[in-house]
């Protein structure tokens, strides 16, 4: 997929097929009414999914590329701890966020009943936590879309779902994994505004669309102005491409791990890190978020 807004349209394109009798689940009952969602089925399904994907050979590259981003930042899972080398005398602040447990956020998933894209998106989240030792209730997930049967079903998982849309402005207090495939470069921007500082930045690693992809997608005035937070992050931060099976092209394309050491964040101007101003996308023409609803 070449575009966020492209894969926003193709993802709808493809929840607008999935409401055709024969679906990519194989099942008509759970497309027509997803309230009648079978949980226990749909559960196993999806642990089906990560023991296939587990034997994948590209997970053995993502595995490998999550570990060297975990090593050139802070947010490094627990069990790299003793492989570093001992010479290395690590800040007593870095050593203490090495010892924290990640937690994860997920945004973004889609309709994973529906979605044959999203389900191996969902199968993929449970690997990237085990192999991260992250507890399933650390991971919080949030997708406006999810039905109440999605929402049940990643309940019966071990999952935490969230209730709020946050619009991707969570803060990361501690290292957090945030897991956004194929989102709108607003989530993306969102999140980076909320953390817009040389602390809370390298505690992120993000495992979603590549920065770069997206700055040679848009048109360059546009970027900057709508989302001005990823276009600064472009160039400081550091960027892992994940390997995609031509088969899961549509699942797991322009994928990246991006993390953002804190020796590159002092590249930018000092007057970037003050008062950074929240996001508005008032000329945006496509805006690809759900935003939340207004109190009346
Ligand atoms: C392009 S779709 C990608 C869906 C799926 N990950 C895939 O690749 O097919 C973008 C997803 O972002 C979700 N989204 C939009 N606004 C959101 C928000 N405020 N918080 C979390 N997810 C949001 C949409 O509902 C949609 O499922």
């Amino acid at each position: 997929m070449s575009d966020t807004g492209e894969e926003w349209q193709m993802a709808r394109r493809r929840k607008g097929a999935a409401r055709k009798p024969k679906t990519l689940l194989g099942s008509t009952a759970s497309t027509c009414c997803q309230e009648q969602l079978d949980v226990g089925k749909t559960v196993k399904r999806i642990r089906d999914t990560a023991s296939e994907l587990r034997c994948e050979e590209f997970w053995q590259d993502w595995k490998g590329q999550l570990q060297a981003a975990g090593s050139s930042s802070p947010s490094k899972p627990p069990e790299n701890k003793d492989t570093e080398d001992p010479t290395e005398q690590p800040d007593k602040g870095r050593e203490d966020r090495l010892c924290q447990q990640l937690e994860c956020v997920c945004y973004g998933l889609g309709s994973f009943s529906s979605c044959a894209a999203a389900r191996y998106q969902l199968a993929m989240l449970l690997l990237l936590l085990d192999a991260g030792q992250i507890p399933l209730e650390d991971c919080s997930v949030f997708d406006p879309v999810f039905s109440t049967g999605e929402r049940e079903v990643l309940r019966n998982l071990g999952l935490t779902v969230l209730t709020e849309n946050e619009e991707g402005k969570r803060l990361a207090t501690k290292p957090t994994l945030f897991y956004l495939m194929h989102c709108g470069k607003a989530l993306y921007n969102n999140l980076l505004w909320k953390n817009w500082s040389t602390q809370c930045l390298p505690l992120m690693t993000i495992v979603g669309n590549g920065f770069n992809g997206m700055r040679e997608r848009t048109i360059g005035r546009e970027f900057e102005r709508d989302y001005s937070y990823i276009s600064l992050a472009v160039d400081v931060c550091e960027e892992r491409r994940l390997l995609c099976p031509s088969r899961l092209i549509d699942v797991f394309s322009d994928t990246a791990v991006i993390t953002f050491p804190t020796s590159s964040l002092y590249r930018l101007p000092q007057s970037t890190w003050a008062e950074p101003q929240e996001p508005q996308y008032q000329h945006c023409p496509d805006l690809e978020i759900i935003l939340r609803e207004k109190q009346s």
